[in-house]
This record gives structure tokens, C-alpha cells and sequence, in this order.
């Protein structure tokens, strides 16, 4: 081998980033190299474990012959003992005759090299030839043995290399998926099957409908299945069924040729072509016509569309999510909605339940829409009172979360002090709870009301007695004065202004 060719080889490997590449541009080069038959590299795990091979004029299926015993237990030797083995035959050695199966007149010149750095073994190099007897001369042994260090410290660094990228690929993988979850708060076992729902369907191409009231996150979980999807760096087209008039909503979605009517003076693109790749998201699809559904039903089954004012068909490859605040079935029953659409829009169906039938989440959210919002607006609030959950808690949000998050905006605005507290919420809550009838659940807040009053009026009352005198007040109530001070500072009674 002249210096030249190897000057060549050592750079082409120090080069490679690949590791995937570099192992086996390196086989290639240790068989070139030693004019071997055959040649293998095996590199292990940090539990010892193979997790790479590559082998070069050999099969899996050869190495786990009987008759490659001999090679198995030559690999097995050097990567015990992380000392070469250079043979002229191998069946000459006592202690790889070890196989019954050995065919005699077989011969079997080796080379095999550890793969070490910084003193750990990880990797073995085996070479082989079958037809000639000491087929590598000594000189070949040990320059395969230089080379053999030239391939550790490349393939080392190039598996490092591989290891920091899998790491930065996981981590980025880990954020992604936090990210991608993290505006689609819950904690409630709802909102947990829907989150599982959307991440095992995500990955799928699956149509899906997602139903649920106005306001519990039908787009939001829209957008969380498309960039989590493979689709995430394609478009996601959003369109309002309900809210573009009939007559346009067709051109909208398929777009249309010039002429098709008048005033179209040139062709335009329709939504599905603008998704091609990516996903359709069809807002409030129950708002169809009739004539329509049966379009979507043909790009559902074929997906196929023609534009308006055109014969040609359009292949398109775009997935569809669709959301609706009706129940779809009920649609269906009473003849609106077509059956055949329906079920294959409901092959994956995930339901948003209302806010109210999963209140574990508002505590999360008011928070989580508290904090946007006191980062976007700077205003002094620093906290919602406990009370004011406890209110929220209890109320039922016809608008669900939007609701909500529109509350925690308005009282962060109004807040002018460090809390908010119930004077911040809008009288739809309030005036509820100001009838007469206070739920069961807010028994606490009227016991420590009616205690709070209570106190408040005792404190005056024990002071009036004593002329404002604090050391005889707490005497008569039997409280130690330090705590009787504590008592009027909680409720800002000054004892000076009794004594007037
Ligand atoms: N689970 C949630 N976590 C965080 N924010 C949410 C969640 N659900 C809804 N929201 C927020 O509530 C608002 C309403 O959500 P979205 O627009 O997705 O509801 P929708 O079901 O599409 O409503 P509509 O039927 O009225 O169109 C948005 O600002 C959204 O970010
Ligand atoms: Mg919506």
C-alpha cells in the first residue's frame, strides 16, 4: 500500500461525519488494505451490547453457520483479552479447533483487531481469507494494526459525534412535544385522553373530527394534530365553513379557472391546493351544503376535486380535520348531514367536553391565562385570590375556556391593586352568586365571612369597653395581648381612634 493512497484513506475517514458511513467505508478500506476475503466490524454497546455490524462479502446468516464458529471465537478472544490476533490458519491454532464442524482441509488466514480508545474496547475488526494460507504477511498484520487505531479514533469520534446528535435530537424532541402541549392545557382525565388522543393520531394520517362546544379548543387541538403530525412543516389551511356564504365557499375550497363566472379574470387557488401536503382544517363543517358535502365525500374517498369552471380533476394529498359545535350523528338523523360523509369523517373523533363538566382544569388555566396575560399587559396584579377560584370553580362557563380566559383578561385590567378579587369579575358570575341561594360549596367562604364579621365587631366592641385601653381589652377577652394585636391589625382598627 503506498503512503499516498493511505494519506488519502486517513483523510477521507477523518472527514466523514457520518458514522453510519464511515464504518463502512472503513471495512472497505481494512479489506483493501490487507488484500483480505472477507471482512467484518463489530462495535459495542456501553453494556457490551452489538450495536453495529458490518460485513463485507459475508451474510448474517453465514456468521451464525456453525462452520464461522472458528471466527466467532477469534472475535470473542480479542475482544475478552483487547489483544490482535494475526494467523496464518486459524485451524492450525489449538484453541480455535474448538468446532466440531471444522471442514480440515478448509484454511483460514486472520486478522483481528481490537478497537480501542483511551483504553476501552469498542470494537472488534475481523479479516479474513479462506483460499490462501498465511495470506497476510506480518508486515500487513501490523500495518492493519496502525490502521486498526486510525479507524478506532475516527469511528470513536464519528459515534460521539452520533451519540451528541441523537442527544440534541431527543432534546429537541422533549421540547417539541412540550412545547406543541403546552397551549393545550389539562390536567383532568378528559382533557388527558384528549391529549393522548391527539398525540397517538397525530403521527397517522387519519381524517379527524373534533366536536365539542363553542370555545373548548376545537382549533387549538386542530393545530396541535397537524404540527405534531409529519405534515408539521407543510401548510395547515384553516377555513370557517359556516362563516363564508354558500355560494363562495365552494371556490374557496377548490379554487377556480378563469371564466368560470363573472369577474373571475383569472384562476385562483383553492384551499385544498394551498394544503396540498399538509392538513385542511374544516371549521365548522356541519355548516355544508348539501351539494358540497358531497364534494368532500369524493376527496375523502379519492381524493379528487375539480375547480370551479373546470373538467379537470385534481389528485390531492391533504389530511382533513374537521370540527363541529353539533353533534354530527344528531345531524345526520335528521337528514342534514350526510350518513356516508359522517362516517368517514368520524374515523378518529375526539370530543372536547365542556369546561364545565371537567372544572380540575380551571385552577390550571386561570393561572396559565393569568400569567400570559400579566406578561403581555403590565399591570399590577400578582396573584388571583384563592376566593376568586373558588368562584370560578363554581361557575359554568357557557362560553367555556375562551370564556374564561376573557375573564382572567378583563380582571387584570381592572385590578388595581397586588390581587385579584371577585369586585374584578364580570356580574354574570357575581350576580349569580349575590341571590340568595349560596351554593354548598362556597359554606366555607360564608363561614369565614360571617366569623371575620364577627371578630371585627367583638374587637370594637371589648375596646369600647376598655376606652381603647389594649392591655385591658385583651384581659377581658382572655386573649394574650399579642395576639389581640395581631387581631386589630388584620382588621386596620386602630385602637387611637377609640379612644376619642
Ligand atoms: N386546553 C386549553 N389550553 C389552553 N388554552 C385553551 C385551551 N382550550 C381552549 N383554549 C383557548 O381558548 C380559546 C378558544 O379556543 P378555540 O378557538 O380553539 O375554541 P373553539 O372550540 O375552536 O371555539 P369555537 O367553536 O367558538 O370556534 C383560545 O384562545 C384557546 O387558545
Ligand atoms: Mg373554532
Amino acid at each position: 500500500m503506498n503512503y499516498k493512497r493511505l494519506y488519502e484513506i486517513g483523510k477521507h475517514l477523518l472527514a466523514e461525519s457520518d458514522s453510519e458511513k464511515l464504518l463502512h467505508a472503513a471495512i472497505d478500506y481494512a479489506i483493501e488494505m490487507s488484500g483480505a476475503e472477507r471482512g467484518m466490524l463489530i462495535l459495542f454497546g456501553e453494556n457490551g451490547e452489538v450495536f453495529f455490524e458490518t460485513a463485507r462479502n459475508l451474510k448474517k446468516k453465514d456468521i451464525e453457520n456453525p462452520k464461522f464458529e472458528i471466527s466467532r471465537t477469534i472475535i470473542n478472544t480479542v475482544r475478552e483479552k483487547a489483544n490482535p490476533i494475526c494467523l496464518r490458519n486459524a485451524h492450525d491454532v489449538p484453541l480455535f479447533q474448538k468446532s466440531k464442524s471444522i471442514d480440515r482441509l478448509k484454511i483460514l488466514s486472520v486478522i483481528c483487531l481490537p478497537l480501542q480508545y483511551q483504553g476501552r474496547l469498542f470494537g472488534v475488526l475481523y479479516l479474513d481469507n479462506r483460499t490462501v494460507r498465511g495470506a497476510f504477511k506480518s508486515e500487513t498484520c501490523s500495518s492493519m494494526e496502525e490502521f486498526a487505531d486510525l479507524i478506532s479514533l475516527s469511528a470513536y469520534r464519528a459515534l460521539e459525534r452520533k451519540k451528541l446528535s441523537n442527544r440534541v435530537q431527543d432534546l429537541e424532541q422533549e421540547l417539541r412535544q412540550e412545547y406543541e402541549f403546552e397551549t393545550v392545557l389539562g390536567h383532568s382525565p378528559q382533557m388527558v385522553r384528549v391529549l393522548e388522543l391527539v398525540s397517538q393520531v397525530a403521527e397517522t394520517d387519519a381524517t379527524v373530527l373534533i366536536e365539542g362546544e363553542t370555545g373548548t379548543g376545537k382549533e387549538l387541538v386542530a393545530r396541535a394534530v397537524h404540527r405534531n403530525s409529519q405534515r408539521k412543516n407543510m401548510p395547515l389551511v384553516s377555513i370557517n365553513c359556516g362563516a363564508i356564504p354558500e355560494n363562495l365557499l365552494e371556490s374557496e375550497l377548490f379554487g377556480f379557472e378563469k371564466g368560470a363566472f363573472t369577474g373571475a379574470t383569472k384562476r385562483r387557488k383553492g384551499k385544498f391546493e394551498q394544503a396540498e401536503g399538509g392538513t385542511i382544517f374544516l371549521d365548522e363543517v356541519d355548516e355544508m351544503s348539501q351539494a358540497l358535502q358531497v364534494k368532500l365525500l369524493r376527496i375523502l374517498q379519492w381524493g379528487e376535486y375539480s375547480p370551479l369552471g373546470s373538467d379537470v380533476t385534481c389528485q390531492c394529498n391533504v389530511r382533513i380535520v374537521a370540527a363541529t359545535k353539533k353533534p354530527l350523528n344528531e345531524l345526520v338523523q335528521k337528514g342534514i348531514f350526510r350518513d356516508d360523509l359522517y362516517y368517514r369523517l368520524n374515523l378518529i373523533r375526539i370530543y372536547i367536553p365542556p369546561l364545565r363538566d371537567r372544572k380540575d382544569d380551571i385552577p390550571l388555566l386561570a393561572d396559565y391565562f393569568f400569567q400570559n396575560a400579566k406578561a403581555r399587559l403590565s399591570k399590577p396584579a400578582e396573584r388571583i385570590s384563592s376566593e376568586v377560584i373558588e368562584w370560578l370553580i363554581e361557575y359554568d362557563f357557557p362560553g367555556n375556556v375562551r370564556e374564561l380566559e376573557n375573564i382572567i383578561n378583563r380582571a387584570v385590567i381592572l385590578c388595581k391593586g397586588p390581587e385579584i378579587k371577585i369586585a374584578h369579575l364580570p356580574p354574570e358570575i357575581t350576580k349569580k352568586f349575590a341571590t340568595t341561594e349560596v351554593p354548598f360549596q362556597l359554606f366555607k367562604q360564608a363561614k369565614k365571612n360571617v366569623l371575620e364579621n364577627f371578630e371585627r365587631s367583638y374587637l370594637l366592641k371589648v375596646l369600647k369597653t376598655s376606652r381603647g385601653n389594649i392591655k385591658k381589652a385583651a384581659q377581658l377577652s382572655g386573649m394574650h395581648e399579642k395576639n389581640f394585636h395581631q387581631k386589630l391589625k388584620r382588621y386596620g382598627i386602630s385602637a387611637k381612634d377609640l379612644k376619642k
